[in-house]
């Protein structure tokens, strides 16, 4: 029986000394796993005559129970001293100060090209995009405006040199070529938007040689002006958040669409002061139509099966009308104390499920 005695002292010992639980691991396996010392004794007794066995059956049970026992403690033990040293490492002082709010801030033009992908990507519309040099082909011609055509003079367009196959160039005038562009190289349905940068030589308080614009163009098989006038309403109400904006439309020209309508959106002026709303007032925003036939066919669309609508609008504007920002030149001066006033926290994406401006 000493061979019991002493190695319940061992293995009592060998648990006292285990030092973390990997080790206290290792201590069970050795007495209690398969080829482990008490079982290994259990092994033996089949050699033993019955009275035998009985004996050194009850002594091995209690062994291996007061060997558990001592395993159990000794882990409960090791669990906490591991425990208490994970909090004393990932301790986090409360008290420190919070960090300064960023500093940056994002700029009108890019708050609202946010929140109008947001509008229209909720609407099923894409985003497309052009370049800002542009063929003439692209910004005019295609567009159904000729060469020589009255219409051209206004847009007091940028000229540039040919490129170096010879092709007519110029700083688009407005965003209405990449409508060509998509029309190109996409067949209908088509559902895009395109935001960005348009270039015309004029200069005032409400004119700056660089201002940007986002044009709309659908296009499938049985779109009307309904849709036209549907999708103008829904993006006004959204984009300047107000229930019961009224929008109107007046009938206009653009070489480009057919027939062509500008939009106003209600308002009322008093005291110097514009509050957007149904109060009788007017103000446009935006020019749009349907699709000229002759645009259509230009991109190798069939004008008999397809139609569509377009609109297009200056986006400093919709954001002066939104913000309140009075003076259009302001906008690109780069005064960080402007920025700082009318630009917003970067972190605050627009989105229509959590509100476009907080
Ligand atoms: N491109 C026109 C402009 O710059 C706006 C427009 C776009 C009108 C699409 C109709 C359709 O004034």
């Amino acid at each position: 029986m000493t061979d019991a005695a002493s190695l319940k002292s061992d293995l009592l010992a060998a648990v006292e000394g285990a030092a973390d639980l990997a080790s206290l691991e290792e201590v069970r396996v050795s007495a209690l796993g398969k080829k482990g010392r008490i079982t290994a004794l259990m092994g033996d007794m089949r050699n033993l005559s019955p009275e035998e066995r009985k004996e050194r059956g009850q002594l091995l049970n209690a062994l291996k129970e007061e060997v558990g026992q001592a395993l159990e403690s000794r882990r409960d033990v090791l669990k906490k001293q591991e425990l208490a040293k994970r909090l004393e490492a990932e301790r986090i002082d409360v008290t420190l100060p919070t960090r300064p709010e960023a500093e940056g801030r994002i700029h009108p033009i890019t708050q609202t090209i946010d929140e109008l992908v947001a509008i229209f990507a909720d609407m099923g519309f894409t985003v497309a995009e052009g370049p800002d040099i542009e063929s003439d082909w692209n910004n005019f011609t295609a567009l159904n405006i000729p060469e020589n055509h009255p219409a051209r003079q206004m847009h007091d367009t940028f000229y540039l040199p040919n490129s170096p196959e010879g092709q007519a160039r110029v700083l688009r005038t407005h965003t209405s070529p990449v409508q060509i562009r998509t029309m190109l190289k996409q067949k209908p349905p088509i559902r895009i938007i395109a935001p960005g940068r348009t270039y015309r030589s004029d200069y005032d308080q409400t004119h700056t040689p660089m201002f940007h614009q986002v044009e709309a163009l659908v296009i499938g098989e049985d779109i009307h002006m309904g849709h036209l006038k549907g999708c103008i309403l829904e993006f006004a109400r959204a984009f300047f958040q107000i229930d019961d904006l009224p929008i109107r439309f007046r009938p206009s020209f653009f070489p480009f669409t057919e027939p062509s309508a500008e939009v106003d959106i209600g308002c009322k002026r008093s005291g110097g002061e514009l509050k957007l709303g149904p109060y009788g007032d007017w103000l446009e925003i935006m020019g749009s139509g349907m699709v000229h036939p002759a645009v259509l066919e230009n991109c190798g669309i069939d004008s008999s099966r397809y139609q569509g609508f377009a609109f297009g609008m200056g986006i400093e504007r919709i954001a002066m009308l939104k913000y309140g920002i009075p003076d259009l030149r302001t906008f690109f001066e780069a005064d960080l104390r402007w920025l700082k006033h009318y630009g917003f926290v970067p972190l605050d994406q627009p989105s229509l499920a959590q509100g476009l401006t907080r």
